[in-house]
Protein backbone atom coordinates (compact mmCIF):
# COMPACT_ATOMS: atom_id res chain seq x y z
CA UNK A 1 0.00 0.00 0.00
CA UNK A 2 1.73 3.38 -0.89
CA UNK A 3 -0.31 6.33 0.43
CA UNK A 4 1.49 9.56 0.95
CA UNK A 5 0.67 12.73 3.15
CA UNK A 6 1.98 15.87 2.62
CA UNK A 7 2.13 18.39 5.42
CA UNK A 8 3.29 21.75 4.81
CA UNK A 9 3.09 25.14 6.51
CA UNK A 10 5.16 27.86 8.23
CA UNK A 11 7.94 27.82 10.67
CA UNK A 12 6.93 26.25 13.93
CA UNK A 13 3.33 25.54 13.31
CA UNK A 14 2.98 22.11 14.55
CA UNK A 15 3.95 20.18 11.69
CA UNK A 16 6.16 18.01 13.45
CA UNK A 17 4.00 17.37 16.43
CA UNK A 18 1.19 16.71 14.31
CA UNK A 19 2.75 14.63 11.70
CA UNK A 20 4.47 12.39 14.01
CA UNK A 21 0.95 11.59 15.26
CA UNK A 22 -0.86 10.88 12.30
CA UNK A 23 1.94 8.72 11.04
CA UNK A 24 1.96 6.94 14.68
CA UNK A 25 -2.08 6.60 13.96
CA UNK A 26 -1.76 5.48 10.63
CA UNK A 27 1.11 3.36 11.42
CA UNK A 28 3.38 5.23 8.21
CA UNK A 29 6.87 6.40 8.17
CA UNK A 30 7.29 9.69 8.83
CA UNK A 31 9.96 12.58 7.42
CA UNK A 32 10.62 16.07 8.70
CA UNK A 33 11.89 17.50 5.72
CA UNK A 34 13.11 20.37 7.18
CA UNK A 35 15.51 18.47 8.82
CA UNK A 36 17.22 18.15 5.53
CA UNK A 37 17.60 21.36 4.76
CA UNK A 38 18.90 22.38 8.61
CA UNK A 39 21.70 19.25 8.08
CA UNK A 40 22.92 21.03 5.03
CA UNK A 41 22.41 24.43 7.04
CA UNK A 42 24.81 23.49 9.86
CA UNK A 43 27.42 21.80 7.39
CA UNK A 44 27.70 25.57 5.59
CA UNK A 45 27.96 27.32 8.92
CA UNK A 46 30.62 24.55 9.17
CA UNK A 47 32.86 25.61 6.40
CA UNK A 48 31.12 23.63 3.63
CA UNK A 49 29.95 25.20 0.28
CA UNK A 50 26.01 24.92 0.21
CA UNK A 51 25.30 22.77 -2.83
CA UNK A 52 28.52 20.56 -1.52
CA UNK A 53 27.30 20.14 1.55
CA UNK A 54 23.75 18.80 0.05
CA UNK A 55 25.07 16.61 -2.48
CA UNK A 56 27.01 15.32 -0.50
CA UNK A 57 24.26 14.55 3.23
CA UNK A 58 24.35 11.72 4.82
CA UNK A 59 22.09 10.00 7.72
CA UNK A 60 25.21 11.00 10.18
CA UNK A 61 24.53 14.66 9.19
CA UNK A 62 21.01 14.50 10.21
CA UNK A 63 21.77 13.25 13.33
CA UNK A 64 24.14 15.90 14.83
CA UNK A 65 22.87 16.99 18.12
CA UNK A 66 22.67 20.27 17.47
CA UNK A 67 20.12 21.05 14.24
CA UNK A 68 17.32 22.52 16.10
CA UNK A 69 18.67 25.91 16.97
CA UNK A 70 17.41 29.27 15.38
CA UNK A 71 20.87 29.90 14.20
CA UNK A 72 21.07 26.28 12.27
CA UNK A 73 17.36 27.49 11.39
CA UNK A 74 18.12 30.65 9.49
CA UNK A 75 21.03 29.12 7.42
CA UNK A 76 18.78 26.00 6.12
CA UNK A 77 16.35 28.89 5.08
CA UNK A 78 19.36 30.52 3.68
CA UNK A 79 20.28 27.25 1.76
CA UNK A 80 16.93 26.78 0.71
CA UNK A 81 16.49 29.15 -1.66
CA UNK A 82 19.21 27.40 -3.56
CA UNK A 83 17.65 25.57 -6.70
CA UNK A 84 20.99 23.35 -6.78
CA UNK A 85 20.11 22.54 -3.07
CA UNK A 86 16.62 21.67 -3.38
CA UNK A 87 17.15 19.33 -6.65
CA UNK A 88 19.64 17.08 -4.44
CA UNK A 89 17.39 16.44 -2.06
CA UNK A 90 13.97 15.92 -4.61
CA UNK A 91 15.05 11.96 -5.01
CA UNK A 92 15.51 10.98 -1.71
CA UNK A 93 12.16 12.95 -0.76
CA UNK A 94 10.22 11.49 -3.50
CA UNK A 95 11.22 8.04 -2.98
CA UNK A 96 10.22 8.03 0.81
CA UNK A 97 6.93 9.30 -0.07
CA UNK A 98 6.62 6.22 -2.57
CA UNK A 99 7.80 3.71 0.17
CA UNK A 100 5.77 0.48 1.29
CA UNK A 101 3.28 1.41 4.25
CA UNK A 102 2.31 4.69 3.92
CA UNK A 103 4.57 7.99 4.38
CA UNK A 104 3.96 11.39 6.07
CA UNK A 105 6.39 13.95 5.04
CA UNK A 106 6.66 17.84 6.45
CA UNK A 107 8.10 20.75 4.88
CA UNK A 108 7.60 23.44 2.68
CA UNK A 109 6.90 22.10 -0.75
CA UNK A 110 5.87 18.52 -0.21
CA UNK A 111 1.86 19.07 -1.35
CA UNK A 112 3.39 21.49 -4.30
CA UNK A 113 6.38 20.05 -5.59
CA UNK A 114 7.45 16.75 -4.31
CA UNK A 115 4.67 14.97 -3.98
CA UNK A 116 2.07 17.26 -6.20
CA UNK A 117 0.39 14.17 -6.07
CA UNK A 118 -0.52 13.56 -2.80
CA UNK A 119 -3.36 11.32 -1.24
CA UNK A 120 -4.06 14.10 1.72
CA UNK A 121 -2.66 17.37 2.06
CA UNK A 122 -2.26 19.93 4.47
CA UNK A 123 -1.37 23.34 5.30
CA UNK A 124 -0.96 23.93 8.75
CA UNK A 125 -0.41 27.38 10.19
CA UNK A 126 -0.88 29.50 13.19
CA UNK A 127 -0.25 33.15 13.82
CA UNK A 128 3.53 34.40 13.66
CA UNK A 129 2.87 34.79 17.57
CA UNK A 130 1.71 32.01 18.90
CA UNK A 131 4.51 30.00 16.79
CA UNK A 132 7.10 31.97 18.24
CA UNK A 133 5.35 31.42 21.99
CA UNK A 134 5.35 27.64 20.75
CA UNK A 135 9.25 27.85 19.85
CA UNK A 136 10.09 29.62 22.65
CA UNK A 137 9.08 27.50 24.95
CA UNK A 138 10.19 24.88 23.18
CA UNK A 139 13.81 26.02 22.96
CA UNK A 140 14.44 27.32 26.71
CA UNK A 141 13.06 23.92 27.51
CA UNK A 142 16.30 22.91 26.38
CA UNK A 143 18.47 25.71 27.70
CA UNK A 144 19.07 27.49 24.81
CA UNK A 145 19.34 31.41 25.55
CA UNK A 146 17.02 33.24 22.55
CA UNK A 147 14.63 35.69 23.95
CA UNK A 148 10.55 35.65 22.72
CA UNK A 149 11.40 38.50 20.66
CA UNK A 150 14.46 36.45 19.46
CA UNK A 151 12.33 33.65 18.43
CA UNK A 152 9.47 35.88 17.09
CA UNK A 153 12.06 37.68 14.55
CA UNK A 154 13.29 34.46 13.39
CA UNK A 155 10.23 32.95 12.87
CA UNK A 156 8.69 36.31 10.59
CA UNK A 157 12.51 36.35 8.48
CA UNK A 158 12.26 32.41 7.70
CA UNK A 159 8.72 32.84 6.76
CA UNK A 160 9.49 35.66 4.97
CA UNK A 161 12.40 34.23 3.06
CA UNK A 162 10.65 30.70 2.35
CA UNK A 163 7.74 32.49 1.16
CA UNK A 164 9.35 34.79 -1.29
CA UNK A 165 11.95 32.62 -2.92
CA UNK A 166 11.61 31.78 -6.28
CA UNK A 167 12.20 27.91 -6.52
CA UNK A 168 9.33 26.15 -4.80
CA UNK A 169 7.99 28.73 -2.57
CA UNK A 170 6.38 28.32 0.60
CA UNK A 171 2.49 28.12 -0.76
CA UNK A 172 -0.93 26.10 0.66
CA UNK A 173 -1.40 23.84 -2.29
CA UNK A 174 -4.48 24.46 -3.96
CA UNK A 175 -6.07 21.03 -2.64
CA UNK A 176 -4.76 21.23 0.78
CA UNK A 177 -7.15 20.96 3.69
CA UNK A 178 -6.55 24.20 5.96
CA UNK A 179 -5.59 23.78 9.59
CA UNK A 180 -5.18 26.87 11.47
CA UNK A 181 -4.06 25.92 15.09
CA UNK A 182 -3.84 29.24 16.67
CA UNK A 183 -6.62 28.31 19.10
CA UNK A 184 -6.46 24.35 18.81
CA UNK A 185 -4.74 22.42 21.99
CA UNK A 186 -2.06 19.54 20.91
CA UNK A 187 -4.85 17.76 21.20
CA UNK A 188 -7.25 19.00 19.10
CA UNK A 189 -4.98 19.78 16.12
CA UNK A 190 -4.08 16.28 16.14
CA UNK A 191 -7.24 15.02 16.19
CA UNK A 192 -8.27 17.34 13.04
CA UNK A 193 -5.39 16.56 11.06
CA UNK A 194 -6.41 12.61 11.69
CA UNK A 195 -9.83 13.24 10.41
CA UNK A 196 -8.21 15.15 6.97
CA UNK A 197 -6.40 12.16 6.61
CA UNK A 198 -9.04 9.54 7.50
CA UNK A 199 -11.45 11.15 4.69
CA UNK A 200 -8.60 10.99 1.75
CA UNK A 201 -8.14 7.41 3.19
CA UNK A 202 -11.56 5.92 3.42
CA UNK A 203 -11.88 7.59 -0.81
CA UNK A 204 -9.19 6.22 -1.55
CA UNK A 205 -10.11 2.32 -0.41
O1 LIG B 1 10.61 23.34 12.42
P1 LIG B 1 10.45 24.60 11.62
O2 LIG B 1 9.09 24.74 11.04
O3 LIG B 1 10.90 25.82 12.36
O4 LIG B 1 11.49 24.50 10.40
P2 LIG B 1 11.90 23.23 9.54
O5 LIG B 1 10.68 22.55 9.02
O6 LIG B 1 12.89 22.43 10.31
O7 LIG B 1 12.64 23.91 8.27
C1 LIG B 1 13.80 24.69 8.39
C2 LIG B 1 13.94 25.50 7.10
O8 LIG B 1 14.18 24.59 6.03
C3 LIG B 1 12.71 26.29 6.68
O9 LIG B 1 12.68 27.60 7.21
C4 LIG B 1 12.82 26.29 5.15
O10 LIG B 1 13.61 27.35 4.69
C5 LIG B 1 13.56 25.00 4.83
N1 LIG B 1 12.69 23.96 4.28
C6 LIG B 1 12.35 24.02 2.93
O11 LIG B 1 12.72 24.96 2.24
N2 LIG B 1 11.62 23.03 2.36
C7 LIG B 1 11.19 21.99 3.10
N3 LIG B 1 10.48 21.02 2.50
C8 LIG B 1 11.48 21.93 4.48
C9 LIG B 1 12.23 22.94 5.06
Amino acid sequence: MIFCVAIDGPAAAGKGTISKAVAAYFGFAHLDTGLLYRAVGKRVLDGLDPVAAARTLTAQDLEAGDLRTSAVAQAASKVAVIAEVRAALVTFQREFARREGGAVLDGRDIGTVICPDADAKLFVTASAETRAARRFKELSGKGQPDTYDQVLADVKARDARDAGRAEAPMVAAEDAALLDTSTLSIEEAVAQAIAIVEKSRSSAL
